[in-house]
Formats: C-alpha cells, sequence, structure tokens
C-alpha cells in the first residue's frame, strides 16, 4: 500500500514562491543580499551575536570544529543517538568520536556519562539536543569550564528549543542549526552558524568560501575592481540567495509552526498516556522542546511484534513513519572501524531497538493526527501480549 500521509511536507506559502521568483529574475542566484538579510532576521530571532549561512548544518559542525585546530587523535565527546553528520565532522577532522550514553526519558547526552569518558586528549564535547529536547547544558558546562573543553552544539532538532528559559544558539557557543527540508523551518538544504565570538563569525565567513575574505557579491558590489585574496585555506559551504529566499519567510513563521507541532505533541501525549505498551519521551522542567520529531518506544515485552514489523503496520495503513535513531555504535562503519559493542551504550541501544517517529508537522491536520493515533492504538490492540 503507498503512503499517503507523509512522514513530512514542507509548509511552502504564496511568499516563498514570490521570493524566489524575484531571486530568478533578479540574476542574483548565489550567496548576496537575500543571505545577507537571511542572516539578520535569524541573529535578531536568537538573539545572538553572529548568525552565519550555510548550506548544511553539517557544514557548521565542520567549520566549527575545524577551527579549533585540535591536534589528530585527539578526542570528542558526543552522543551516539544521532544522525551520522555529528560524527562525520569529528571524523573528518582526523579527531576521534568518544561516546557517551544517553538518558532515560529525553534520549539526550547523559551529563552523568560523561566524566569518566574525559581523558588528557579530550578537547570537546558536542551535545545534539535531541528531538528538540535540549540537553542539560548546566553540568556539561561545568564539565567542560573544569576540563577545559569546547563545546559545539548541535542543534539541527533546536530551532525554538530552551534551556532554563534561554533560546538555544544564545549561549556563546558555536551553536549549529539545519533547515534540511524536514526541519523546523526549511531551505530545502541549508544551515546556520550561530556565535557570539566576532573572529569565529569572521573566519566562518571566510571558510565558508574557499578562504577568500570578502563575498562575491560584496567584491564586485565595489566601485572599481576589488581583488579578492585568498587568506585561507577554506571549504565550499555558503548559502545562496535561492535557499535564503525561503528561509526568509520560513522564519517568520516560526512561531505559527511551533503552535501547530505542540497541539499535535499533546494530542498525541494524551492519546497515549494510559498505553501501557508505549513510552512518549520526557520534557524536563528546565527545557521547552522545539518538537521537532515525536517519537515513541514500544515495550517490546508487552507486545508479539518487533519494531521493524510495526514500522511495516504503520506504512502498510498509508502512514510514512521513521526511525530517529538506529544509534551510531551499532552502525557499520563504527563496529568495523571501533569495535563498538551494543553493551557499551545500553540505553543507546535499547531506544535502538524500540523508537519509531511519526509524522508531525505544521501542514498535516489534526484530522491526520486523530488518523495516526487510531492506528498505532489499533495496532497496540492487535499485537499486545495481553490480549
Ligand atoms: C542531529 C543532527 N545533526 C546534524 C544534522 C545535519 O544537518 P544537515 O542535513 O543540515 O547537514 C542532522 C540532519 O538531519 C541531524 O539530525
Amino acid at each position: 500500500m503507498s503512503v499517503d500521509l507523509p512522514f513530512h511536507k514542507s509548509w511552502l506559502g504564496e511568499e516563498e514562491h514570490q521570493e524566489v521568483e524575484d531571486t530568478l529574475s533578479s540574476g542574483w542566484l548565489t550567496t548576496g543580499p537575500k543571505t545577507q538579510k537571511f542572516e539578520e532576521a535569524f541573529k535578531d530571532y536568537i538573539g545572538c551575536k553572529h548568525a552565519v549561512a550555510l548550506n548544511s548544518c553539517t557544514a557548521g559542525l565542520n567549520l566549527a570544529l575545524a577551527l579549533q585546530n585540535f591536534p589528530e587523535g585527539d578526542e570528542v565527546i558526543t552522543t551516539p543517538m544521532t544522525f551520522p553528520a555529528t560524527a562525520n565532522a569529528i571524523l573528518l577532522q582526523r579527531l576521534m568520536p568518544v561516546f557517551a550514553d544517553i538518558e532515560p526519558g529525553t534520549l539526550t547526552l547523559d551529563p552523568k556519562k560523561i566524566e569518566a569518558k574525559i581523558t588528557p586528549r579530550t578537547r570537546a564535547i558536542i551535545p545534539v539536543h535531541f528531538a528538540g529536547h535540549p540537553c542539560d547544558m548546566t553540568p556539561i558546562q561545568e564539565l567542560a569550564d573544569q576540563y577545559n573543553l569546547v563545546i559545539i552544539e548541535d542543534a539541527a532538532h533546536a530551532l525554538e528549543s530552551k534551556y532554563k528559559g534561554q533560546k538555544i544558539g544564545n549561549s556563546g557557543n558555536a551553536t549549529a542549526f539545519s533547515f534540511y527540508a524536514n526541519k523546523n523551518i526549511t531551505t530545502g538544504e541549508g544551515g546556520m552558524l550561530v556565535t557570539n565570538d566576532d573572529e569565529l563569525a569572521e573566519t566562518v565567513r571566510v571558510m565558508r568560501l574557499q578562504g577568500i575574505s570578502r563575498d562575491a557579491w560584496k567584491r564586485f558590489g565595489k566601485s572599481g575592481f576589488a581583488h579578492w585574496e585568498q587568506t585561507l585555506a577554506g571549504h565550499k559551504c555558503n548559502m545562496t540567495d535561492l535557499n535564503a529566499s525561503l528561509g526568509l519567510h520560513q522564519i517568520k513563521k516560526i512561531k505559527q509552526f511551533t503552535e501547530l507541532r505542540k497541539k499535535y505533541v499533546s494530542m498525541y501525549d494524551q492519546a497515549f498516556a494510559g498505553v501501557l505498551e508505549l513510552e512518549t519521551l520526557a520534557v524536563r522542567n528546565y527545557a521547552i522542546s522545539a518538537h521537532h520529531i515525536y517519537i515513541i518506544a514500544l515495550h517490546l515485552e508487552c507486545l508479539t511484534i518487533d519494531r521493524d514489523g510495526f514500522l511495516d503496520a504503520i506504512q502498510s495503513a498509508g502512514i510514512g513513519v521513521a526511525v530517529h535513531y538506529i544509534a551510531l555504535h551499532l552502525q557499520p562503519y563504527f563496529v568495523k572501524n571501533f569495535h563498538t559493542k551494543p553493551q557499551d551504550f545500553p540505553v543507546a541501544s535499547s531506544y535502538s531497538e524500540r523508537v519509531i517517529s511519526l509524522p508531525l508537522y505544521p501542514k498535516m491536520s489534526s484530522a491526520d493526527v486523530e488518523r495516526v493515533i487510531k492506528t498505532v492504538k489499533d495496532l497496540v490492540k492487535k499485537f499486545s501480549r495481553s490480549n
């Protein structure tokens, strides 16, 4: 059966269409005035000093880490419950990813598991604000201060997340956001690195475009011929004005999008509250979640079906689903190269076998949410051991 209620569908209005048209007719497609305008809007929204637009969150993590110039083989602690982007940023700098397990309930990096992983070679921590729930940053920051570690925040899921009342992105740590198609706002592909550090921001601006000291639009916008200069060995990961055309309008809709996400999450939470075969994720009292993803974890001991069977059954009812995530230490790359085992990170291993992400996005309707709820509850009933 084909899926007629997809896992995600973007909400793009007339404004985005018109802005893209305007960019196309302007003749300027790459990084230029629209990108700069989007950066300004994003910076104001977060309340930070600098926002540098990139072609992905991955690029933000790569650059933030590259600029630290850590010696090859030094260690960076992160969570195994993440997308490969987080650990790839570490690996591609020839650094060593060191995982610390997650905490039950929120599936975020467990601060209590970090200290045992710190060695004389540890240089940084990359917390991931998983599914929009912020990590418990106070104890993580205390460890970083104690051991002189850099924190780079992976906020791919965390646009609209708050920790102790403060927006993620506003902590002073370099923080990378994603605007990939299914994120809380989208530019198709895209990302933003935010920071309060003037020098870091300026270097990232240079690094995003081949280590060249000026963006092309500034170079050619000057009166008279202005030579560009290569000052660093750079990457090629600047955002284009076409992508920024979407971001400019998406950022204005973030409150509306979040309200709808919140409404659908409370519908799911209420519906699943008394279902013993399912666990829904916790929100700690220090946290406001961006509700990027809605996850249920199956209590497999209460069911006669495994997670993959459950995924198949939901999809057979025409509803798109996903898995966030099968943890990185279980992925063939890490098993082969780092000899990781399920028992190394038991909490992440357990959730890896049990989690299912249900559709959650502003473009869906309350009726869609009701349909997902009914489908999940019917399946639980059908496969419950208590039958
Ligand atoms: C936790 C996490 N970090 C980083 C990324 C990378 O984001 P991007 O696709 O914008 O590079 C993703 C993408 O889904 C993600 O889920």
